[in-house]
This record gives C-alpha cells, structure tokens and sequence, in this order.
C-alpha cells in the first residue's frame, strides 16, 4: 500500500453527497415496497452500509459472494457463486448492491440467477462503472459514478485485497 502509487480520484465530501442522493432515489422509488437489498461481497460492503443508512424506508439484507476464475484486476470470464444468499425472493422487491460493473459478466451472472427464483422486481445499485469495458450488455439501474478505464481502489474495492478501509477513492497508476 505504502508503495504503491495512487491518486485521489473521488473524495470522500463528494461520495457522501452522491450517497445520499441515491438514497433519496430509492427510497422514493421503493415507498411502498419492501426492499430486500443483496450486497455483492466483498467490494459492496461500504458503499451497502452507507447506502442503507441513506435510505427512509426500512430494508431486509443479504449477501452473495461471486468468484471469477483467474486472477488479476478483472474478471476472467467465468463466473462461480461462492456464497449464495439465505433469504426467499420470490415475489420480493429486490435491490442487488455491487461495487463495480467492468465487464457485466459478474452482474450478468447474478441477475440471471436470481430471475428464476421469480422475484417480483430486481435492479442493480453500482457504485461504480466502467461502461466502456463491457463484454457483455449490462446496464444498472442505479449509478454512483462513471469511471474512465482505470483501476481504482478504496471505499471497499481493493487491489490484491489492499486498500479496501480507504475513505477516498484513488486511481491506482
Ligand atoms: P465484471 O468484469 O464481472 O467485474 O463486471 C466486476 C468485478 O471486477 C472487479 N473490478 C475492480 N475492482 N477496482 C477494483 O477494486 C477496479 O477498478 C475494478 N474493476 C473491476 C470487482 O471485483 C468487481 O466486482
Ligand atoms: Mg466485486
């Protein structure tokens, strides 16, 4: 961490900001649902307890944990879920929270896993995206930011598990 070489890239003041605005357009758009909320671990966790603190509607959560094969910054192609969640969807409201969309292929995945438990609505929350390296089409439903093809870390995402604690978002050079 100490050695590697990053730049502030969006600062806590303005994350913040956007947070709450997002948690004012869920709620308003969830009013009269109950919203069961999946966060996407490990990447979401931050940007999940902050989001659901900005929300003014009560919310239910779990969690799922997706592997791609391979190693390195982004997916390989191949996804495997890990750790599926614990709660029945079918017929629910559901908000999937991700820290990033790159490629699509991990959100693809999910999005098609939970659609044959036949839940009543499902969307995406991402903190971030990249839209310009999609290998697959995939839109969210909700974005905090548009992100360049860089690879950033802090606010929950990590490089080689560095960096996750960071209150910032840095782009890694
Ligand atoms: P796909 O390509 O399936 O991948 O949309 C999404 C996952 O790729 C990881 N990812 C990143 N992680 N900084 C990170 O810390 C990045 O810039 C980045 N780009 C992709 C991340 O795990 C995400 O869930
Ligand atoms: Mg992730």
């Amino acid at each position: 961490m100490e050695s590697m070489n990053k730049s502030i890239f969006i600062p806590r003041e303005t994350i913040e900001k956007r947070v709450k605005e997002l948690g004012e357009q869920i709620s308003r758009d969830y009013a009269e649902s109950e919203l069961i909320i999946v966060g996407v671990l490990k990447g979401a966790f931050i940007f999940m307890a902050d989001l659901i603190r900005a929300l003014s509607i009560p919310c239910r959560v779990d969690f799922a944990r997706l592997a791609s094969y391979g190693s390195g910054a982004a997916s390989s192609g191949k996804v495997i879920m890990t750790k599926d969640i614990e709660t029945s969807i079918r017929g629910r409201d559901i908000l999937i929270v991700e820290d990033i969309v790159d490629t699509g292929l991990t959100l693809k995945f999910l999005v098609d896993w939970f659609r044959e438990r036949n839940p009543r609505s499902l969307k995406v929350c991402a903190f971030l995206d990249k839209q310009g390296r999609r290998k697959v089409p995939f839109e969210a439903d909700y974005v905090g930011f548009s992100v360049d093809d860089a690879f950033v870390i802090g606010y929950g995402l990590d490089f080689d598990e560095k960096g996750r604690f960071l209150p910032d978002v840095y782009i890694v050079e």
